[in-house]
């Protein structure tokens, strides 16, 4: 289905497969490299960052032990609203460990803003993140991420975990979303934020 919409022209690849696994290669290389000889924890905002976080992990040359964390935003079309609510939180203490943050998408910031509030409370040894993408436009609360894959435009991209209403996550490669309709006619790119309303 996804391959149907891409050949009737609704995606355009943003940034091909080949270059997300060289620089998720680079990216994990980092990672070990600051954190030689210790653990590092890696904590996947869901559901965004379960791609990214399979393959960063696989290519760490560290001992590597992930977690996953759930959050909900309320009124992300509202650029004002910034209240984030925790659906699932972590099944392992994180006191004292080397926590990494992945995302697959840091655009307002409001998400990673949140966590890191509340993961500062449970005094992690160290707590970083990684995001695949960063949209440095969006931004409305300024948080800056440790590793970032790639810096994009302001445009409403899926696949590699993305979504647009769920589908597109398994697109290999990350590709703009065409705007389509009133969806998204007037508003400009929308938000990479709650499902069904990018
Ligand atoms: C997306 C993305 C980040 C967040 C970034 O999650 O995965 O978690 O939005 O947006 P922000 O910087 O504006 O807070 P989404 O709510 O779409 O959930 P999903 O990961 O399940 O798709």
């Amino acid at each position: 289905m996804a391959r149907k919409r891409e050949e009737s022209g609704k995606l355009r690849v943003l940034i091909r497969r080949e270059a997300i696994g060289r620089r998720v290669g680079a990216l994990a290389r980092e990672i070990t490299r600051d954190f030689r000889g210790e653990r590092v924890h890696l904590v996947g905002v869901l559901k965004g960052a379960c791609i990214f976080l399979a393959d960063l992990a696989r290519e760490i040359r560290l001992d590597v032990s992930f977690d996953f964390i759930s959050v909900s935003s309320y009124g992300k079309n509202r650029e004002s609203s910034g209240e984030v609510r925790l659906l699932k939180d972590l099944d392992i203490r994180i006191q004292g460990l080397n926590v990494i943050l992945v995302e697959d998408i840091l655009d307002t910031g409001q998400t990673l803003g949140y966590l890191l509030r509340v993961l500062r409370q449970r005094r992690p040894r160290s707590l970083r993140i990684a995001a695949l993408l960063d949209k440095p436009e969006r931004r409305v609360n300024q948080v800056a991420a440790d590793y970032v894959g790639f810096h994009i435009p302001n445009e409403f991209v899926v696949g590699y975990g993305l979504d647009f209403a769920e589908s597109y996550r398994n697109l290999k490669d990350v590709c703009v979303l065409k705007p389509e309709g009133e969806r998204m006619r007037g508003k400009g790119p929308a938000s990479n934020g709650q499902s069904g309303q990018r």
